[in-house]
């Protein structure tokens, strides 16, 4: 067997991209190795939503650099090694001239096409040469239509991507460069995918898209199909018992889904909607076709007929031109919402982005001081919403083991890590990978404990 190292980078998308690829060289004879060390090939799977994150890639790129030197001092041979994913497909040109080492440079589209460039790049190594193979085409269905799943890990929580690929043009975002315009998986290719997964078991669905919301795919027979009838669907004719989609946003949330959540109980309390900011003229200038007004109308709804739905999104601090007054609207709008938890980033200049060329950046100095400001803020409000959770019973997936041997953790149908104490080793394989009743006993910042509730 060969041996196979990969690193995955930024968003569940690229957890399932990385997914497939393994799942795809398992067929060519390669194996998972959990260190580059050993490896013939290293496959690093990259994001390029922040300048940190594409920094990050150069840096790991240096260090592999240091092992291949290791490696050919002491007479062995070197791994191929490959960049794929949002940086590959952003920087190609780039990745060739500043590392050398690199081997491979592929995007999110043509993942389908690694075994062909691992055979080609393996056979001009064996003749002494670094092979230089670049592919960054965006045709999007070639790939899925090449790299359905084959094979189902063991787990009984999966993601399956029904839709890729983004057409809002957030002015600040890379993500319509990185993987291309939107493009829903057809109807009979998702149910393939899922009957697989219910098949082995799985007992919760994560269905994935930049925008899972604006799901549209067709059928055979040409009819079109909303998330909210492919959800509705899967919970009739599956057994999964948990059904979650990310990402959303929020111009796509339309009424049949929200009533989704109201209607199917297989559909969980948690919802990612990402709102950026709380400024009206921060909104507009980001592009996001959508107002605050639109934004709380909609959560109203959602709350109307799910109340104990636990709310997540996603925030800029310090867009091009943010006043002091459109970051307070930022703080008042998350005070107002309430949200389970949320993340939040440093605006980060991208290439290539409109908002990139803005003569009105925001000092760096104001941006860290703002995410200081919001992050506390979103941290007591994650806090308040995890400590209303003691006392309770809640359904959780243990879906691993823990730090102690009696112990798991798993997810809350509100998204919530729970630890759980099920007294004993044996135990743990017993409950690991069962849906079980549990009673929070205590909450901290980012999880909760609880023991296994026998009535
Ligand atoms: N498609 C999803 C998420 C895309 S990226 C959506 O629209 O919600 C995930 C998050 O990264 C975004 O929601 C945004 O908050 C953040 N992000 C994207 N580009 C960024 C940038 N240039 N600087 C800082 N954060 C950014
Ligand atoms: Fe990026 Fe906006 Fe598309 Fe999300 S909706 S991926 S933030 S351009
Ligand atoms: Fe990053 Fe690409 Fe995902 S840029 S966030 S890996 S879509």
């Amino acid at each position: 067997m060969k041996k196979l190292y990969i690193k995955t980078y930024g968003c569940q998308m690229n957890v399932y991209d990385t997914e497939r690829m393994v799942d795809v060289m398992a067929h060519e004879g390669y194996e998972v190795t959990e260190t580059p060390d050993d490896a013939d090939l290293v496959v690093l799977n990259t994001c390029h939503i922040r300048e940190k994150a594409a920094e990050k890639v150069y840096s790991d790129i240096g260090r592999l650099r240091l092992l291949q030197d290791r490696r050919s001092k002491a007479g062995e041979k070197k791994s191929l090694l490959a960049v794929a994913g949002c940086v590959a497909q952003a920087e190609g040109a780039e990745i060739q001239r500043r590392a050398p080492t690199v081997d491979m440079v592929f995007g999110p589209q043509s993942y389908h096409r690694l075994p062909e460039m691992a055979r080609q790049a393996g056979k001009i190594t064996d003749q002494g040469a670094r092979p230089r193979l670049v592919d960054t085409d965006l045709a999007v269905s070639e790939k899925f239509a090449a790299l359905s799943r084959k094979s189902v890990s063991a787990g009984k929580s999966a993601f399956l991507t029904v839709q890729e690929g983004c057409d809002k043009f957030c002015t600040y975002c890379v993500v319509p460069y990185t993987r291309g315009g939107e493009f829903s998986r057809p109807f009979e290719d998702v149910m393939r995918d899922a009957d697989r997964l219910n098949a082995a078991g799985v007992l919760e669905v994560t269905l994935l898209g930049q925008n899972v919301n604006a799901y549209h795919g067709r059928d055979a027979d040409d009819q079109e199909w909303s998330l909210a009838r492919l959800i509705r669907h899967l919970a009739a004719h599956t057994d999964f018992k948990r059904i979650r989609y990310t990402t959303s946003h929020p111009h796509d949330m339309t009424d049949e889904l929200i009533a989704v959540h109201g209607e199917v109980a297989q559909c969980m309390p948690y919802l990612h909607l990402p709102v950026q900011s709380g400024s009206d003229r921060i909104v507009k200038a980001m592009n996001r076709h959508h107002t605050i007004a639109s934004y709380l109308r909609t959560i109203e709804a959602i709350r109307a007929v799910r109340p104990d739905i636990a709310l997540s999104g996603d925030f800029i601090v310090g867009f091009p031109g943010e006043s002091d007054a459109d970051f307070q609207q930022t703080m008042d709008l998350v005070r107002q919402v309430n949200y389970a938890q949320a993340y939040s980033f440093m605006y980060s200049e991208r290439p290539g982005t409109p908002a990139a060329g803005r003569e009105d950046q925001v000092e760096s100095h104001v941006k860290s001081a703002r995410l200081a400001e919001l992050q506390a803020e979103l941290d007591r409000g994650q806090r308040a919403f995890n400590d209303a959770a003691v006392g309770r019973v809640m359904t959780v997936l243990l879906e691993r083991e823990g730090r102690e041997p009696s112990q798991l953790v798993g997810r809350s149908p509100y998204m919530q890590a729970v630890h759980v104490d099920v007294g004993g080793r044996e135990l743990a394989q017993k409950y690991l990978g069962q849906m079980v009743e549990v009673k929070i006993v205590s909450a901290g910042p980012r999880s909760l404990k609880g023991e296994l509730s026998l009535t």
